[in-house]
């Protein structure tokens, strides 16, 4: 069972995300790194649709695809409602079909993360190279490095959120392991608990993601050979460099491909 089973709870749990500041965050970064002008937008390993359908609201065409076949269909759902003409798929970002051309490719939360061997983030950037325009910029947001190799971690794992009448409490990190000292990867068990209406259950999944560090995202871009690397910031607001300082939150990566 895994929350990205159940499209409402999650766009419940995540609540607290400002998803316009974020969709301005990727309105400017584009407009200045990159190609906005063709107005067309992908948005990779795109859960709900919450970033989709606000781009679209904006006049970009943005289509998205994702592994969960329940946050495609929520993304659809949300495209439909705003009356957007996108096309909404079930795929894998290591591998996935499209030949369409794009000016802006985006990666929001931790989906980056989902990458768990240096050959599927090679072959996920190379396949983002070739639907992107040249000139064409793709945004990735991650964990913040600081979560990992230090004691100091950047959010608290534990919160409640609510919307409409569903309250979510989330142990995000719950048994998280130790980081593999050899593949860089983690394993926790988040646990939601769900009250919606009536109904009062809980979800337990088992969840792996690999960390990446900034000299290795920046190794990984140079190994790729097809982008460099024009911006970090360390949150969503514009003018926060990504450093060490408690502002810094998120580790967020602008591309440009060349
Ligand atoms: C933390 S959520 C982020 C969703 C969305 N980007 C957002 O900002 O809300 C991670 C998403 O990655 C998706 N995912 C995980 N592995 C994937 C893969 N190999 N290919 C495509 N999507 C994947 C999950 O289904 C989930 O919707």
């Amino acid at each position: 069972m895994s929350l990205y089973n159940y499209p409402e709870y999650y766009d419940a749990a995540f609540n607290y995300r400002d998803v316009a500041l974020e969709c301005d965050f990727i309105e400017k970064k584009a407009s200045l790194f990159g190609l906005c002008e063709n107005g067309s937008m992908l948005d990779i390993a795109c859960g709900t649709g919450a970033h989709l359908e606000q781009l679209g609201r904006r006049g970009y065409e943005v289509d998205g695809f994702d592994i969960s076949p329940q946050m495609v269909e929520s993304a659809i759902k949300k495209s439909e409602l705003a009356g957007l003409n996108s096309h909404i798929w079930v795929d894998n970002m290591v591998a996935f079909e499209n030949n369409r051309k794009y000016g802006v490719a985006i990666n929001l939360l931790t989906g980056f993360n989902y990458l768990l061997r240096n050959e599927d983030a090679l072959a996920h950037l190379d396949r983002v190279a070739d639907v992107l325009e040249r000139g064409g910029v793709y945004i990735i947001e991650l964990y913040h490095p600081r979560d990992f190799i230090t004691n100091r971690p950047s959010t608290a794992n534990t919160w409640m959120e609510s919307s409409d009448q569903v309250e979510v409490e989330v142990d995000w990190d719950r048994e998280r392991t130790n980081v593999d000292v050899l593949t860089h990867q983690t394993q926790s068990s988040p646990h939601i608990i769900v009250k919606d209406g009536e109904k009062s259950f809980s979800i337990d999944m088992r969840d792996k993601y690999r960390i990446y560090l900034y000299q290795e995202m920046r190794l990984m871009i140079q190994c790729n050979g097809r982008f460099e690397l024009v911006d970090a910031r360390g949150s969503f607001k514009l003018d926060n460099p990504l450093d060490n300082s408690r502002d810094s939150w998120r580790m967020i990566l602008v591309l440009r491909r060349k």
